[in-house]
């Protein structure tokens, strides 16, 4: 992805506005900087970070789920709760206004206009499908819609999208292969680290994860995609339902220097250096395809650099009842009786689990001026 015509003038300009997006406002949009590179499609495929509606349209529990109703979606003007699980936008919204595009339609509202790209994004998908997550003692209690099957819907949707010109009608588009494969690991830590903290085990999963990763990079390349990014994992042991599972009986030396849970912190990066080194591996077999990390773990520690002065809250959720992180699993966001914070744009985590808005658009911030240089969207 080039654009044509770069002049010193605009290479001066794009250094300026990186240059500002070091120090964010808490109230702007999205500074427009990805704009450049020119995409007129995105396609997103993941979990709950990127969902914008599919869950609560493919689960027959549909309008019963808590992400169907307040205090979900209480910042969008008339509180509407649209399936996103934060109190506002997501990643994928912020990614989408910073390209220039509108936001980005859940695949399953089959009457939305996807002239721009879909999100298959499924609240609670996993990297593997459910029958081999099973095979390893691990169950996946909300959706079935893994990688595998979403890689479906995209296939048929492509087939009516742009039937035998895919190549050329893709070859602006943005593919966002994840985050995806944090739930893998979401559910088998929290379900049998009960009865034993058994993390050996759990690294087993990482290297058949990232192998369904880097199939479904080569899947979309099959498609027609010429511009990927592969995000990887967030520092989950910095989030409030992990602190409360793990971190009440921790001793002080098993949190890190942000008072995350290293242990678990270490596992993501562990996480992370694989899928990295899965990349570089596609990135030599698909020369003319733009492969690239997405560092959301960088850019999620950002957060503590500025946390210090903009006074955010680091480590309570925003939406929750009682204990330490205001994150009890037997009452979460969305339970009756649950209430949000007044003031969700000072939180990092929305519901113990997912962010607010005000920190994933930050994080876009920090992340649409790495991703600039690494799509090489300046030449
Ligand atoms: C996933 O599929 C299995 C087997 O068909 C089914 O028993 C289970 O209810 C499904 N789970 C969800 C959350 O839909
Ligand atoms: C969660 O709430 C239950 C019921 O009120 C309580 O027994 C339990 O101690 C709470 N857990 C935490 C971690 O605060």
């Amino acid at each position: 992805m080039g654009v044509k015509g770069t002049s010193i003038g605009a290479v001066f300009f794009v250094i300026a506005s990186a240059l500002l997006l070091l120090s964010p406002s808490p109230s702007a949009d999205a500074s427009p900087l990805l704009s450049a590179c020119r995409f007129d499609q995105v396609y997103q495929l993941g979990d709950s970070i990127s969902d914008t509606g599919n869950l609560i349209r493919e689960s027959p529990l549909g309008a019963a789920l808590p992400f169907a109703r307040n205090p979900y979606g209480q910042t969008f003007s008339h509180h509407k709760a649209t399936g996103r699980c934060s109190d506002g936008l997501l990643m994928i919204d912020y990614f989408a206004q910073a390209l220039g595009l509108p936001l980005l339609n859940p695949i399953k509202d089959t009457k939305a206009n996807f002239e721009h790209g879909a999100n298959f994004a499924v609240a609670g998908a996993t990297a593997l499908s459910s029958a081999v997550l099973a095979h390893h003692h691990v169950t996946n209690p909300v959706t079935n819609s893994s990688l595998d099957i979403q890689l479906q819907w995209m296939k048929d949707h492509f087939h009516k999208f742009c039937h035998n010109d895919c190549e050329r009608k893709l070859q602006n588009a943005l593919f966002m292969v994840g985050e995806i494969g944090g739930n893998d690991y979401n559910y088998a830590f929290l379900q049998y680290l009960d009865e034993a903290r058994d993390t050996l085990k759990i690294l087993e999963l990482v290297p058949l994860v990232v192998a369904k990763i880097k199939h479904a990079v080569e899947k979309v390349i099959s498609f027609g995609a010429r511009t990927i990014v592969v995000p990887g994992n967030f520092p989950m042991g910095c989030l409030p339902i992990y602190l409360t599972k793990f971190g009440l009986e921790s001793e002080v030396d098993e949190f890190d220097e942000n008072h995350c849970i290293w242990l678990l912190n270490s596992f993501a990066t562990f996480h992370n250096d694989h899928l990295k080194k899965a990349i570089a591996e596609l990135q030599e077999k698909y020369p003319y395809v733009t492969i690239v990390y997405g560092d959301y773990y960088a850019a999620y520690e950002q957060l503590f650099n500025l946390g210090e002065t903009e006074g955010f809250e680091l480590q309570k959720a925003c939406c929750g009842v009682g204990g330490l992180y205001n994150f009890n699993e037997t009452r979460m966001c969305g339970f009756p009786g649950v209430k949000a914070c007044r003031d969700p744009e000072r939180y990092v985590s929305w519901d113990g689990i997912h962010l607010t808005q005000e920190a994933y658009r930050m994080i876009v911030d920090w992340l649409q001026a790495d991703l600039f240089w690494k799509l090489r969207c300046h030449h």
